[in-house]
């Protein structure tokens, strides 16, 4: 998988180098020299380390996911789903249109806007980027999983407080976002909350209220913790 092309900070394109880094290497000499035994095509049309059977025929010989429906199972803000979903799925659209999820957003569906992103293993990650099949075995959090209870995660208090959004679209992507900085960061400076946000567009530019939010979740943490 490609990286996304926008500014994305280091950290929040771990999930992604460290899928790449466990992808097939397969050149073009292989997968043509491959096609005769059908081994190296079944590693390509896998896609991956997370795509590999569930159903080996043998030890050495993975069988195919799909092209139908698959079963998965999802941990998603501590709950554990199962669910079918046929393997070209992604993780966004599992959310949404599978587990009811809506709060995460598909506003470009190709990896430039943020509107997607969730928290995997508590790395931020575009959700449209990710295949579902690709999220069995880890934790996801989306914007809905950031409340406890009716009580509202500082950062989504913040953006209320300081009037950080106007459409919303962008938003729980942002607040996913931030909340990722000031669990890894408690204290951010102005240019770690920018940074933090980097892969996160706002149409609206609602960025001087984006900002400030991030900043006062912050502050409050500090004074609170
Ligand atoms: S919808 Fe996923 S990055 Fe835009
Ligand atoms: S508030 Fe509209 S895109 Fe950000």
């Amino acid at each position: 998988m490609a990286a996304p092309s926008h500014p994305f900070g280091k950290e929040d394109l771990a999930i992604v180098e460290e899928h790449d880094s466990k992808a097939p290497k397969v050149s073009r000499r292989s997968f043509l020299k491959g096609m005769g035994t059908g081994l190296v095509g079944t590693a390509v049309l896998a896609g991956g380390e997370a795509l590999k059977t569930r159903e080996a025929s043998t030890d050495t010989q993975p069988a195919l996911i799909g092209p139908g429906e698959t079963p998965i199972t999802l941990k998603v803000n501590g709950q554990t789903h199962s669910l079918k979903v046929s393997p070209r799925v992604t993780l966004a659209d599992a959310l949404r249109n599978h587990l009811d999820l809506t709060g995460t957003k598909v506003v470009c569906d190709r990896g430039s806007c943020g509107g997607c992103t969730v928290l995997v293993d508590g790395k931020t990650a575009y959700s449209c980027m990710m295949l579902a099949v690709d999220a069995e075995g880890k934790e996801v959090t989306t914007v809905e999983g950031l409340a406890r209870g009716s009580r509202l995660h500082p950062v989504q208090s913040a953006f209320i407080e300081h009037d950080a959004l106007m459409c919303g679209f962008c938003t729980p992507g942002f607040i996913i976002s931030v909340s990722s900085l000031l669990s890894r960061t408690p204290r951010p400076t102005l240019e770690q909350v920018k940074e933090s946000v980097s892969g996160n567009v706002c149409r609206c530019g609602a960025y001087p209220n984006i900002f400030k939010a991030a900043l006062a979740a912050a502050e409050k943490n500090r004074k609170e913790g």
